[in-house]
């Protein structure tokens, strides 16, 4: 099997570390969101118009939004019911006439007063822990407003109007040291959501733009990875590019959380999105960091790409980016399970890329945080050879 060729351009772009933006990418701030010009340029180097490129572990949706404005088909599984809601969104495009109610309803939201019958609501949810403390009980009111708001607009507008929300929400309250007021939230949502209404019109013009080709409609389905080649949604999928960024070992991130003043978490993003939780970091994040030799972590990442596996062919190729809390034995491991796995790496050792990663806030076992700052992309296909061979 040949070694892939890596562009100076694939590699400029895998080191880019400007802020994420264009497109709808500034919807939402999903922890460890790929770089999207990391994913375009990829998506270029590495397929076709009409081809199928899967994210298993798709997170918000970077991947999805890069493929399908590139008229590739796009599908993507995760476990965390919050981040396939933002990708639903990011990848649904708004009518003329979802737009004018989503405008009015951000007018009507944004002037008139917050009805007294929210000030009486209970706070008995599980949803709301944390959202009734002075400083945040004044915006928890706004957002039941902008939440009772939307459900008279047509579902798309709905949902547009509730992730609009949760970046407000985002901005306001996770890990903010002063909680903004209610007049400055207003704002904030008034200008979240006119910026997000240009974000969507560059979405859809540039899907419109790679009309020539026939694709289906992005995917961001709910489920693990593990088990997706028994899924009848995937019966006939084989993907020519896996693009993904599974959790990394050793680092534990708060996929499913804001923190209000330190920490105290609340799951309110999932009220807004009307989304179920439960679940708890460990589950996000395939085991726990503390885990000796991070045998469970291991374990889901093999059998996540055994099930991937099941669908490839030894064109497809896989592409990952991901960080190492120690990379010196986890690196090692890590490819030791891509080949139980069934897979092999396409590049030699020493073509792998490397890039450094500023600001990044995430918990790991390791004192000297050094290391975690620095994240690889991985390149893989099918092993003609498999350890196991796949399903
Ligand atoms: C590093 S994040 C992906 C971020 C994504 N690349 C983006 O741009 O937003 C890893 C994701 O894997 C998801 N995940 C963890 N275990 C999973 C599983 N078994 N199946 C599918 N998704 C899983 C987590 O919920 C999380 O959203």
């Amino acid at each position: 099997m040949e070694n892939i060729q890596i562009s100076e351009a694939l590699i400029e772009a895998a080191r880019n570390v400007k802020r994420v933006s264009g497109l709808t990418h500034d919807f939402y701030k999903y922890p460890a969101r790929f770089s999207p010009s990391f994913v375009r340029e990829a998506i270029q180097a590495f397929t076709q118009p009409g081809d199928t490129i899967l994210d298993p572990f798709a997170g918000g949706g970077t991947t999805l939004v890069e493929a399908h404005a590139a008229g590739r088909n796009a599908i993507g599984t995760d476990i965390n019911s919050l981040a396939c809601f933002v990708s639903k969104v990011k990848t649904s495009r708004l009518t003329k006439k979802d737009i004018s109610a989503v405008r009015q309803a951000v007018e009507q939201i944004t002037e008139a007063p917050l009805p007294s019958w929210i000030r009486e609501e209970v706070v008995d949810s599980h949803y709301k822990h944390h959202m009734e403390a002075v400083g945040t009980w004044r915006l928890r009111h706004f957002f039941e407003f902008v939440v009772a708001s939307s459900n008279t607009l047509p579902p798309r507008g709905r949902d547009f109007i509730r992730v609009v929300a949760l970046r407000t929400g985002q901005w306001a309250l996770d890990n903010r040291k002063v909680i903004p007021n209610l007049a400055e939230a207003r704002i904030k949502f008034r200008l979240n959501a006119s910026s997000m209404l240009d974000g969507m019109r560059a979405y859809t013009e540039a899907v419109a733009a790679g009309r020539n080709v026939d694709i289906n409609k992005p995917k961001a389905i709910n489920r693990s990875v593990i088990g997706i080649e028994q899924d009848r949604r995937f019966i006939g999928v084989t993907p020519q590019l896996v693009l993904t960024s599974p959790p990394y070992p050793g680092v534990h991130l708060l996929y499913h959380r804001w923190q209000i003043k330190g920490r105290r978490e609340t799951a309110f993003p999932y009220w807004l999105a009307s989304s179920l939780d439960g679940q708890t970091a460990s589950y996000y994040n395939l085991g726990s960091r503390h885990e000796a030799g991070l045998k469970t972590y291991f374990a889901g990442i093999q059998e996540s790409f055994k099930s991937i596996a099941a669908l490839c062919n030894h064109e497809t190729l896989v592409v990952q980016m991901l960080a190492f809390s120690e990379p010196d034995w986890q690196l090692p491991e890590y490819l030791q399970t891509m080949k139980a796995a069934g897979f092999q790496e396409a590049v030699q050792a020493d073509a792998r890329i490397w890039r450094e990663v500023p600001n990044r806030k995430w918990y790991t076992n390791v004192t000297t945080s050094e290391n975690t700052k620095m994240e690889v992309v991985l390149f893989h296909r099918l092993s003609p050879h498999p350890l196991t061979p796949p399903n």
